[in-house]
């Protein structure tokens, strides 16, 4: 009966953490989609649908194309306040987003290049 109690618990402790995990998922997802969306109303246009990087707009923006991939080394090492602080900034051609976007809005959006970044990598470690 103690055993059988012991187990009880224990099923209860599992079902309860998976509830849980799959809700933290849930919003996790959420956060995404709204980095995504706010990634492809103002970013995707020089950066690309994939962050690699538009070849057309590099032509028309002069800079080396490389410059516009995300996905490279580079960026994907800035640290969160370094990349948050050059997306609110701007640098060079790339322009500043303060005047359109809250901080937070900002944060969902490196949250999501952060995303794309983490695929790029592990892409990346196949290669030679
Ligand atoms: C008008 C085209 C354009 C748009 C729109 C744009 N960028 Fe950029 N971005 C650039 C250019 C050009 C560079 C390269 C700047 C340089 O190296 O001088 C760049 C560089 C960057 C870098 C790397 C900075 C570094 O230090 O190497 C990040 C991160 C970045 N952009 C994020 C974003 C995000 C996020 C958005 C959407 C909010 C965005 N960009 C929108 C043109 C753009």
């Amino acid at each position: 009966m103690k055993n059988c109690l012991k187990a009880m618990s224990l099923l209860l402790l599992f079902l309860a953490g998976i509830v849980s995990l799959s809700l933290l998922l849930t919003f996790f997802k959420a956060d995404l989609s709204a980095g995504r969306k706010l990634f492809e109303a103002r970013c995707e246009s020089c950066h690309g649908d994939d962050a690699k990087g538009v070849l057309q707009q590099a032509k028309n923006l002069k800079v080396a194309p490389a410059r516009l991939d995300l996905t490279r080394g580079e960026v994907a090492h800035m640290s969160a306040p370094d990349l948050t602080a050059r997306i609110t900034e701007g640098k060079g051609r790339m322009p500043s987003h303060k005047d359109y976007w809250s901080p937070e809005q900002i944060r969902l959006v490196a949250e999501y290049l952060r995303s794309l970044q983490g695929k790029a990598r592990k892409v990346g470690s196949h290669e030679k």
